[in-house]
């Protein structure tokens, strides 16, 4: 199957390592030109290298205004159109009710929802320039079911739902097609400090979780990117505000 990613133009936020850089691999697989983001310039330039001459990196923290301005800024400079943008962030921080304090909940707000929008927001102009544009939110599979121990991720995730839901009906007339992944398990230094957190507390280890998992492991990096960089290609041309589990079964809901 030929995605038709040759020499298209791609921005992945926070993708130095994890699930963003799974989807900017698979992207630079394809032959698409990628930009990633992250706040880390040692790890970007790490991913970059890594990644060959396809992809190029700006440092930029995606709950900051300025921050996303500027990546936009220097994603224009880079190039006159885009035709696809994944957007991703840090997790918010893990925690019960009351352990969350305001502070985490505004802080979790601008790196969850606020990013969403802004990177939405400043990259329709340059999404509009393809003939083929697809935005891709990566979310989780909280969305579908709350998580133990991660109120902010459970509760904030929906609001970019609700938007996606909103926007596919506003933009997609005007040729953007918007969609958005939830992901379950996928094994990366987030869900590996994650599990570490929860041990901590008394809960499952990782073994109990991946038996809850009727394909019997967490997905890899590769595997969620393969699945991202088929939902931005051309190729999913009819796949139009959709929410796609990439959970190996775990999620047991029958919608
Ligand atoms: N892995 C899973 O199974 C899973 C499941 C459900 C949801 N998620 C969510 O998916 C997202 C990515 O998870 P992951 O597992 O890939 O995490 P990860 O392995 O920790 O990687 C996170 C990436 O995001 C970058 N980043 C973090 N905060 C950022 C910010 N404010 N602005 C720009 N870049 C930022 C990091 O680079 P710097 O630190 O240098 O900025 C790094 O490149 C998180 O929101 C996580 O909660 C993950």
């Amino acid at each position: 199957m030929n995605l038709q990613l040759d020499g298209r133009n791609f921005l992945v936020t926070a993708a130095s390592r994890g699930l963003g850089f799974g989807v900017a691999k698979a992207l630079v697989e394809e032959d698409a030109n990628v930009i990633i983001c992250g706040r880390n310039e040692k790890s970007l330039q790490d991913a970059t290298a890594s990644l060959g001459d396809k992809c190029q990196y700006f440092v930029s923290d995606v709950s900051h205004p300025a921050d996303v301005t500027a990546l936009l800024d220097f994603t224009k400079a880079q190039t006159s159109k885009l035709d696809g943008l994944f957007v991703n962030a840090g997790g918010p921080n893990p925690g019960t009710f009351d352990e969350i304090s305001d502070d985490d909940w505004i802080k979790g707000f601008n790196l969850t929802v606020m990013s969403a929008i802004r990177l939405t927001r400043e990259a329709i102009p340059l999404l509009k320039k393809s003939d083929a544009a697809s935005i891709l939110y990566s979310t989780s599979i909280s969305v579908k079911q709350p998580l133990d121990n991660l109120l902010l991720s459970n509760s904030l995730r929906p609001v970019v739902i609700g938007m996606m839901r909103t926007l596919s009906e506003e933009i997609g007339p005007k040729g953007i097609r918007l969609n958005a992944v939830c992901p379950g398990y996928i094994h990366t230094e987030r869900v590996e400090q994650l599990m570490a957190a929860a041990k901590a507390k008394g809960a499952p280890a990782d073994k109990e979780i991946v038996q809850r998992i009727p394909l019997g492991r967490m997905g890899t990096t590769d595997e969620f990117g393969n699945v991202c960089t088929f939902l931005l290609s051309p190729l999913a041309s009819y796949i139009h505000g959709a929410l796609l589990l990439v959970d190996g079964g775990l999620f047991k809901g029958m919608m």
